[in-house]
């Protein structure tokens, strides 16, 4: 069994977005017994809530149900997981700092290291645009979760 899971700042936009994406790439795949997908936020204001409704919404046009309730990051995901994907620097920087010394299993990357370099190096928190930074998130994750799936499966 593989882990990942999908880290923003709210746990209600771009890391549900990634979880849900992730566990459709995976089933598609044939490989649901294989490996196992969270989604977590650096901020707390959210504990509980579903996803934001305009990510849900962008989401469903695109076949995807989004109903995971946001939760914390807490140092021991970094023990519980083999792969952690933050959203973007910031993000990154954060679960850096909750890892602390301790040796981890997980590996803390990026979503952009599995993008084409094309692509803007974070995926852009959408919360407080116009709106059509929802679309934007999802084709950023849906052309990275394929690759994170092989490096998943290569483990
Ligand atoms: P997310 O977006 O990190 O992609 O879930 C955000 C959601 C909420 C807030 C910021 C970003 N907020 O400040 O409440």
């Amino acid at each position: 069994m593989s882990s990942v899971l999908f880290v923003c700042l709210g746990n209600i936009c771009r890391s549900p977005a990634g979880q849900g994406v992730m566990l459709s790439v995976i089933e598609q795949a044939g490989v649901s017994d294989k490996i196992q997908v969270d989604s977590a936020g650096t901020g707390a204001w959210h504990v509980g809530n579903l996803p934001d409704s305009r990510m849900r919404g962008a989401a469903e046009a695109r076949g995807i149900i989004l109903d995971s309730r946001a939760r914390q990051a807490k140092a021991s995901d970094f023990q519980n997981f083999d792969l952690i994907v933050a959203m973007d620097q910031s993000n990154y920087d954060n679960l850096k700092k909750l890892q602390g010394p301790k040796k981890s299993n997980a590996h803390l990357c990026l979503l952009g290291e599995f993008l084409d370099p094309q692509n803007p190096p974070d995926v852009p928190d959408p919360y407080y645009g116009d709106g059509s930074g929802f679309d934007q998130v999802l084709d950023m994750i849906e052309q990275a979760c394929p690759k994170i799936l092989q490096t998943l499966l290569e483990k």
